[in-house]
């Protein structure tokens, strides 16, 4: 297993959408790349990262959300689609690939998600709260969206300065400071 470089705000990849994933072509390879993809995200207290965070074009990410007095929930997905999302929610955000940004953004509160789990079985999952918040993420960084694109103009504007200013400092950066939910 390995720590893999987490790609930052400004690398094209990051605003590319994923290629999807034939499954049976990348089986052999697929545990070692999910063991370090987990590695990489628990080394940063992350909640989620999705494969074009470390530097690949392939729609797959893995989630794990830390629960109260249970393990946490852990789950990888492959060629994820959203079927269904419903309410809504407006809460803070980060994202491991923008270190130090919070920004609350607008989700559907509820979401079912069709994927490939790492077995190549597919899955349906029903998600609310913070695990719909990190699936929608996810796909999103899978089709080249990242949060900030998720905000109203006015506070992208407003971003800007200290976007700027941020990238200058991300290089130096204890990724490891960040907050645990950052997606
Ligand atoms: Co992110």
């Amino acid at each position: 297993m390995a720590i893999r470089r987490i790609t930052k705000y400004g690398e094209k990849i990051l605003a590319k959408k994923t290629k999807r994933v034939v499954f049976d072509e990348m089986k052999k390879e697929l545990p070692a790349l999910l063991a370090d993809m987990f590695e990489t995200m628990d080394a940063v207290g992350g909640a989620g990262l999705a494969a074009n965070q470390v530097g690949l074009d392939l729609r797959l990410a893995v989630i794990k959300i830390h629960r109260e007095d249970e393990d946490p929930l852990s789950i990888v997905i492959i060629n994820p689609e959203l079927v269904e999302k419903s309410g809504s929610m407006y809460e803070d955000e980060g994202c491991l690939s923008f270190p130090g940004l919070f920004a609350k953004v607008r989700r559907a509160a509820k979401v079912k998600v069709r994927a490939l789990n790492e077995k190549g079985l597919p899955i349906e999952i029903n998600a609310e709260g913070l695990f719909a918040k990190a699936l929608q993420h996810e796909m999103d960084h899978l089709d080249g969206v990242t949060f900030v694109d998720r905000l109203p103009l006015l506070s992208r504007l407003k971003l800007k300065p200290t976007l700027l200013k941020l990238k200058a400092q991300w290089k130096k950066i204890d990724e490891r400071k960040m907050k645990p939910e950052t997606l």
